[in-house]
């Protein structure tokens, strides 16, 4: 992922770019640039986040009404100077970010390097505007119209944005597979992965849909698909709130975003949920119910996080709605030839509804007639936007990479759909089902208080820090909550962790158990709780350290544990 940001207008440009990429340094921040149009073009350009390439120009003349940004998540080529985004064309006249990755670069750069091109870095993106930089000077065409024939050849997914040192105050983009939303002022434009850079200026925003090109002027946004045809822009009002994108006081986003979850899972159910009325509204939803219920199977698609969300999903819609359920990863799913029938329902989970993956995943499983409802937290997104139906998170902009309150927002909406379904199809009785719309009720409440024992949870931090490995176990609904521990552990302290079924323990990975390995158990009382003391004590024997979330009260949990995490019961 990377974070692109554009702007054409009366401000300055440099100001609007660099805080617009602060705000997407949670896409990427390897290395940092920015493109200026005043007259001529000017590159800044710096290995590192945002604020090293501000120190880098101090003192630099950086007038100029226009101009385009870019913070890198390095995929083609290290994170250096010289693969930092803006590049510039062969010429020097055209510069250029993206967004995405090109596959057939390769074959593309073998072309231009027949054709005497030599490149200045390793990416594929120099590649893709050198392209578009040949076909113009051959055709003496316009950019537009290059970036309309050289787009035509890529195989990949992108957004681009790109300056023509001849066409003063213009920004050409084009996109498929990565986000691009475009903010309307009065004679003014922004563009951006999200709306985050814009919210400060304006409400009005266009998503830009695949394969469109966008001829952004101050005073005009011009749409047109690949075919040159015009497209009517949609113009949204956003009902994003600028506290919701900033820190707060917060040392992170991921811990601000951590803390915000009462509220967010609150809001989630809001409207939604009536445990006194006993009724669950989900519009995007019921209207599919039918088709859901006489469904051979559903199939949840998703990423990393949003994957786990489904694998607990799994448990929950088999228990309740006793359906068939596959959880793929989108990436997987996308490459082989999965077998989709007509009918078949596909539960596409993604908290920025963009993720390449999962996007091309479901475009698949539609053409070939599947259902698709989408569980998506970004409104208007991309994936939203090609589902038939499906329901929102509601948990507000997750800026921090690891994902957090999205998880429990989504799991919170998957448990939703499954109780609706539940209750429809009359799989579960009606004593259960009130039962667990007043638990699911009293989630928010009981998040707060588990947050309330941070500075406890903090000890144990510190007190396991420079452990090298983790596993965590779990069973039944806890299996995916344990790797999701483990993610969260690897991608957050770059601590080497696994995720396991606790049973599956004492097939291999209980040769690694010693002293110094931690071993987290998220033990819960449930109904495979018996079988998960036993697994403690199978590490216990082998002297692993175990540390376990486990329901309060659970003394006997307790005084298996070297440390615990209580949370409140619940279900
Ligand atoms: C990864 C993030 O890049 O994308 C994860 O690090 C996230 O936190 C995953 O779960 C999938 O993203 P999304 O937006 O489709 O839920």
């Amino acid at each position: 992922m990377c974070g692109i940001v554009g702007y054409t207008g009366p401000r300055e440009a440099y100001p609007v770019i660099i805080k617009g990429l602060k705000r997407l340094e949670y896409r990427g921040y390897d290395s940092t640039g920015v493109a200026l149009q005043n007259g001529g073009l000017k590159v800044y350009k710096k290995k590192g986040k945002v604020a090293e390439l501000e120190e880098a120009v101090v003192g630099t003349n950086l007038h100029a009404n226009v101009g385009i940004g870019h913070t890198r998540w390095a995929t083609h080529g290290e994170p250096s100077d010289r693969n930092a985004h803006p590049h510039q064309s062969s010429s020097g006249k055209l510069a250029m970010i993206h967004n995405g990755i090109i596959e057939n670069y390769a074959q593309l750069k073998n072309e231009l390097v027949r054709k005497g091109y030599t490149f200045a870095s390793d990416t594929d993106t120099e590649v893709l505007l050198n392209f578009i930089e040949e076909i113009k000077s051959n055709n003496e065409c316009s950019l537009e119209e290059a970036v309309r024939i050289a787009l035509k050849r890529v195989v990949g997914a992108y957004v681009i944005l790109l300056m023509d040192e001849d066409e003063p105050g213009t920004i050409i983009a084009a996109r498929k597979g990565s986000p691009l939303v475009i903010g309307v002022g009065k004679g003014e434009h922004f563009l951006g992965s999200d709306a985050s850079p814009m919210l400060e200026y304006t409400k009005e925003v266009v998503y830009v849909n695949d394969y469109e090109l966008a001829i952004v002027r101050p005073d005009e946004l011009i749409l047109k698909n690949l075919g040159n045809e015009k497209v009517t822009p949609y113009i949204q009002k956003l009902d994003i709130d600028l506290a919701a994108i900033e820190k707060n006081g917060y040392e992170h986003f991921m811990l601000k975003e951590i803390f915000e979850q009462p509220q967010t899972i609150y809001d989630c159910l809001r409207g939604r949920l009536d445990a006194d009325a006993g009724t669950i509204t989900m519009s995007g939803i019921q209207q599919y119910a039918d088709q859901i219920i006489k469904a051979n199977r559903i199939v949840m698609i998703a990423c990393g996080t949003s994957w786990h969300a489904g694998l607990v999903a799994e448990y929950i819609f088999e228990e309740l709605c006793r359906i068939n359920v596959e959880v793929e990863y989108a990436s997987e799913f996308r490459y082989r030839n999965p077998v989709i029938s007509e009918g078949d329902v596909i539960i596409a989970i993604s908290q920025s509804g963009e993720t390449a993956d999962t996007l091309v995943a479901i475009e698949t499983a539609k053409s070939k007639g599947a259902i698709i409802l989408g569980v998506v937290n970004a409104v208007g997104s991309s994936i939203a936007r090609i589902s038939h139906g499906g329901a929102y998170t509601h948990a507000g902009p997750e800026i921090g990479v690891a994902s957090t309150k999205a998880f429990t927002a989504q799991l919170a909406v998957l448990t939703m759909i499954a109780l609706k379904i539940a209750q429809i199809k009359g799989s579960v009785s009606n004593e259960r089902y009130m039962h667990l719309l007043r638990e699911l009720n009293d989630i928010p409440e009981k998040v707060a208080e588990v947050l309330k024992t941070a500075p406890a949870i903090e000890k144990l931090a510190n007190k396991y820090k420079d452990a090298s490995d983790f596993l965590y176990l779990g069973r039944g609904y806890n299996f995916p909550v344990a790797l999701e521990g483990a993610l969260k552990l690897k991608e957050i302290s770059y601590i080497h962790a696994e995720g396991y079924p606790a049973a599956e323990m004492k097939h291999g990975p209980i040769a690694l158990v010693d002293e110094t390995l931690p071993v987290v158990f998220v033990a819960t009382r449930d109904a495979y709780h018996e079988k998960v003391v036993s697994n403690m004590q199978e590490i216990k024997a082998r002297k692993g350290k175990v540390v376990s979330v486990i329901t309060a009260g659970d003394e006997h949990s307790r005084d298996l544990s070297d440390d615990v995490m209580e949370i409140p019961r619940s279900g």
